[in-house]
């Protein structure tokens, strides 16, 4: 079976490939640069940009499935998913977030280009049998917010200790992916994915304290604080301000929702933040 992955080389994309490979499906995968950063021998390497998705038509020959990549996508997933479809295609499984339908200026990730309200309307438009992953905060966001704070110190200078997600562990994400492009068992379902736990920031934390085994402390910082320090390395303004927005609005909820859809797809318990820890704790250590 021939499968399309967007997004290929990225956090998400890459351990799809993984799963879909070791499930022995034929990958093509796409991606802007030239060159084959880093995906195994087998997998096909297609260079294109899903959002101008005309010159990827005769790349969709013979494609079954499609893994539709919300940041990849920009405006183009209802013209990708028409070419794939009217080339034989039968199933998607579009990238989605567990935020879709929050007010725009509280989805931060809209700032950075992210489409996944569009991804999920085109594929459950798209005519094709359809999956909506609608995941929850990624366990890797915990690298990318604190990673070099706790490499360089002890201390974890952030917004809201108080502030709730249910992280979840983008292997599992994967897998459920992989799942909803190789059989129709998830067809026409938004399955709202999340990790098993919901954690405060302070929570996640001691978490990471725990596995690497060296004392952390969270010291509350104010929002303006923060932002001033992100927006002064570089991240755009608009996204900094709508990250804020979402914390701010959502700090006073008691628990971040935690949904059973991921165990009832994968008949086991998610990973748990601990685990993604104790597999990346390299992302955590000077
Ligand atoms: N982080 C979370 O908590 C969370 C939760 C729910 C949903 N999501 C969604 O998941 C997606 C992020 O997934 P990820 O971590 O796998 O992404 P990623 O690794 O940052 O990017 C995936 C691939 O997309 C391409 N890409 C990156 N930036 C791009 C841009 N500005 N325009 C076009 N292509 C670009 C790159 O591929 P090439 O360079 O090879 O073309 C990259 O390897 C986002 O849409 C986000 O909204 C995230």
């Amino acid at each position: 079976m021939k499968i399309l992955v967007t997004g290929a080389t990225g956090g998400v994309g890459r351990l799809v490939v993984e799963q879909l490979a070791g499930a022995g499906a034929h990958v093509r995968a796409v991606t802007r640069p030239p060159g084959r950063p880093g995906l195994p021998a087998e997998v096909e390497v297609v260079e294109g940009d899903p959002s101008r998705p005309e010159p990827l038509a005769p790349h969709l020959d013979g494609v079954e499935a499609v893994f539709l990549h919300s940041r990849t996508i920009g405006a183009a997933a209802d013209r990708l998913l028409a070419l794939a479809a009217q080339r034989g295609a039968r199933r998607v499984a579009a990238l989605s977030a567990l935020n879709v339908d929050d007010p725009l200026h509280l989805q931060p990730s809209r700032w950075r280009g992210d489409r996944n309200k569009e991804s999920e309307e085109a594929a459950v438009a798209s005519g094709l049998t359809w999956t909506s992953l609608r995941a929850s905060a990624f366990a890797s966001n915990a690298g990318q917010a604190w990673g070099a704070q706790i490499r360089a110190g002890d201390v974890v200078r952030y917004v809201y200790a108080a502030f709730q997600e249910s992280p979840l562990d983008e292997r599992d994400l994967a897998e459920v992916a992989s799942r909803a492009l190789l059989t129709d068992d998830l067809a026409d379902r938004r399955l709202e994915l999340t990790g098993p736990q919901s954690l405060s920031h302070a929570e996640m934390v001691d978490v990471i304290a725990e596995v690497i085994g060296r004392p952390l402390r969270f010291e509350e910082v104010r929002p303006e604080d923060l932002s001033r320090h992100l927006i002064g390395i570089g991240m755009p303004e608009p996204f900094v301000r709508a990250l804020m927005d979402r914390y701010t609005h959502y700090a006073g909820q008691e628990r971040h929702p935690v949904t059973g859809d991921l165990e009832k797809v994968l008949g086991r318990p998610p990973r748990t933040f601990a685990a993604w820890v104790a597999d990346h704790a390299a992302a955590f250590r000077a």
